[in-house]
């Protein structure tokens, strides 16, 4: 099979990115512009401001993405872009561009969906590596800022296809991760800071009650699902008030605003500098939160895995780089005879790579999109 070369470009959310991947096996180029630093003042991603730097970031991390790889706009085979899910306005700068691109070059364009484009950031890493030996079906957990996702993921040659097993039912795991160290002062995005201040606190210190779904979804019938196996769905609204809960019942509040107030004066505090601004009392509540999170994603997917037969398992998305999530996975996963893999850490967080690569065997079966193809925010994985 001839080699192509696919420019991928993602634009879903706050990371402007562009890479050029070969055969959907060889990353000849990752460029990643993040928006973190224009957020960061609000907590969490604004839309309209997301869209704005997109708009700013796109050529020139496109063309850096070429000149990486050494590349030029008319050598490469095909131009991939990512068509949802994700914030529509931000989506729309990505399509347009990859649209306008794909028309002057006469080039094909291939739509992917973000979320298997994260499945496909583990086939891209374990391609590299050279293992071309992974057991199918797939149980992927997508867990990321925006997704909480269990697919089982099917192959047949050049085909690929997504059931949905279970989803979240309000936050997403990396959004109470964010949530929490924004309620407690400790900057966006969460999940990095929590990540790395929970090796310090005690996580049996807090207990959380494990969440519960007493009730089917109710989206399940609009979201078309046909699929009648168990579910798997996670919920993590309830640990996100439960530490909010503990902050007034145990008056941390001053501390909060002590911490907040210190980090202002740090343009770019480093972990120590966190470190200084946290008592024990909130070191342990990060790390029992995180180890709360940790053991219900970990819990209901292997419980996944044992109710779909499934040997494999596949960790990704933003939450995917938590080194706790990695050690507990690869620990239990072993002790039940089932393989797990994770992206690199720079491969699980958004990048354009994975888009690259997913479009590959999309690209082998001209699956290639129309010209008039528009964002779709809401965009379900089939
Ligand atoms: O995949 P991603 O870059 O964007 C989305 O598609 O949402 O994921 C970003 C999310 C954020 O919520 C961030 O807090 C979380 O991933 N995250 C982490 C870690 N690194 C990023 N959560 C826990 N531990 C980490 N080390
Ligand atoms: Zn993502």
């Amino acid at each position: 099979m001839p080699d192509a070369y696919i420019l991928g470009i993602e634009s879903s959310c706050d990371e402007t990115a562009a890479a050029v991947v070969r055969s959907g096996e060889e990353i000849t180029s990752n460029v990643v512009f993040s928006q973190i630093a224009t957020h960061q003042p609000y907590g969490g991603v604004v839309p309209e401001l997301a869209s704005r730097e997109h708009l700013r970031a796109i050529v020139p991390v496109v063309r850096k993405a070429l000149a990486d790889a050494g590349q030029t706009y008319q050598s490469v085979d095909a131009v991939a872009v990512t068509q949802g899910p994700g914030l529509a306005g931000a989506l729309l700068v990505g399509i347009s561009y990859a649209k306008a691109l794909a028309f002057a070059l006469d080039k094909p364009l291939i739509a992917v969906n973000h979320l298997e484009g994260h499945i496909h950031a583990v086939l891209l890493e374990e391609r590299r590596k050279g293992n071309h030996d992974l057991r199918f079906p797939v149980l992927a957990l997508v867990v990321s800022g925006g997704h909480t996702h269990l697919y089982l993921a099917t192959r047949q040659d050049n085909s690929w296809s997504y059931e949905n097993i279970g989803h979240t039912r309000d936050d997403a795991a990396g959004e109470a991760f964010d949530k929490v160290a924004k309620l407690l002062a400790l900057g966006y995005p969460g999940g990095p800071i929590i990540d790395k201040l929970s090796s310090h606190g005690d996580p049996q210190a807090v207990k959380f009650p494990p969440s519960q779904l007493k009730h089917r979804d109710r989206n399940d019938q609009k979201s078309g699902r046909t699929y009648e196996g168990p579910r798997f769905d996670f919920s993590y609204s309830g640990v996100k008030t439960a530490v909010l809960r503990y902050v007034e019942t145990h008056n941390m509040q001053g501390s909060i605003a002590a911490r907040r107030n210190a980090l202002a004066t740090i343009p770019q505090p480093k972990l120590e500098g966190y470190l200084s601004n946290c008592d024990k009392q909130t070191l342990d509540l990060v790390a029992s939160f995180q180890r709360a999170l940790v053991e219900d994603l970990v819990g209901k997917t292997l419980s996944a895995a044992r109710a779909y037969d499934v040997a494999t398992l596949f960790i990704t998305g933003g939450v995917a780089a938590n080194q706790e999530l990695r050690r507990q996975f690869e620990s239990d996963a072993a002790r039940e005879g089932l393989f797990v893999y994770f992206p690199s850490r720079p491969l699980s967080t958004d990048n354009a790579a994975m888009i690259a690569a997913a479009a590959y065997p999309k690209f082998l079966t001209r699956d290639f999109a129309p010209m008039d193809f528009s964002a779709e925010a809401g965009m379900v994985l089939k």
